[in-house]
């Protein structure tokens, strides 16, 4: 037998199995997305035609490239420390997703920058702020607050995938498609920040601690982030629009007061965020937009074979 034949490699061929991404082996699938975000077609107020509300959805949006890239590294700084084979690969399938979503937000700030909103220097404000948390805040303080900060994207996402009115408002296609892909997989990975927190410290009184501290600089930066938007859409003064817009968020039966049991959970020093059970919810969501027959998201899913989507 001639030997040279034995040692060849085996030659890949269009057959073999593409390899899958770690976090799709853990339901943390990196989706990569590309959204077509278009000026043109967007409506300027894309959330009910109402300015208050779609600058609110902008403001947040501004944060989120920087932020998600705060939880990232607070995440992957405790990489090496965690053995357990599940949760190092749900750790991928976090890093993949937020990644992704910073990808996402960037694009669409871009659209609401051609709009005449200035997020690109929220984005940069919101960038400076977050170096200088790195560099002032212990590590464990860090992580803590990307678990706090997971809490609130977690419980505001599973909102916006279970209230049909609330998708309803969001009159850019796109848009909406870019938050409910946003949303499902906030879902999807919500426990990870937890359980590396758990495992690397765990101490209840610096997580329930830190939420404190994060709630007010959050709301304080949105605030300041949503004075700024409404000046440069001349609309600072149009005071009645604002206020009903604010009453939608913040007033009696809120979109924010409903929340609240939710929020208030994570003080439970027994809380963990499996406690809000999302399986079935995600389940049908995972189905509505990425199932090959009929998904909204299916076709814009630009890497099927490493996330098992066929
Ligand atoms: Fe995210
Ligand atoms: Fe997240």
């Amino acid at each position: 037998m001639n030997t040279a034949t034995i040692s060849q490699p085996v030659k890949k061929t269009a057959t073999s199995v593409p390899k899958l991404a770690v976090g799709a082996t853990v339901n943390i699938p990196p989706r990569r997305m590309d959204f077509g975000f278009q000026e043109a077609t967007s409506p300027r107020h894309f959330y009910g035609n109402d300015p208050f509300l779609s600058t609110f959805w902008n403001t947040f949006s501004s944060l989120l490239p920087e932020g998600e890239s705060f939880f990232v590294e607070a995440v992957r700084h405790y990489r090496d420390q965690i053995t357990y084979p599940t949760l190092k690969a749900q750790v991928a399938g976090f890093i993949g997703q937020e990644a992704m979503h910073s990808k996402e937000h960037d694009a669409f700030n871009q659209m609401i920058k051609a709009k005449g909103f200035p997020v690109d220097k929220l984005d940069q404000d919101v960038g400076k702020l977050l170096k200088f948390a790195q560099k002032v805040l212990p590590k464990p303080m860090q992580l803590a607050a990307t678990v706090c900060l997971e809490h609130y994207t977690a419980i505001m996402a599973e909102q916006l995938l279970r209230d049909k009115d609330h998708q309803a408002m969001m009159k850019d296609p796109e848009a909406l498609k870019m938050w409910l892909w946003h949303a499902l997989e906030e879902n999807e990975h919500k426990t990870v920040a937890y359980d590396v927190y758990e495992l690397v410290s765990g101490n209840y009184a610096l997580r329930a601690g830190t939420m404190i501290p994060t709630t007010i600089i959050l709301f304080a930066v949105m605030a300041y982030f949503q004075t700024r938007l409404l000046i440069a859409d001349g609309q600072l003064l149009n005071v009645r629009q604002n206020v009903k817009g604010f009453n939608y968020l913040f007033g009696y039966k809120g979109l924010f007061p409903r929340l609240v049991p939710k929020f208030l959970d994570f003080f439970k020093p027994s809380f963990h965020p499996s406690q809000h059970d999302t399986v079935a919810l995600l389940e049908e969501w995972r189905t509505l937009l990425f199932s090959k027959e009929d998904g909204l998201l299916y076709d814009q899913v630009k890497n099927k074979a490493a996330i098992g989507l066929h």
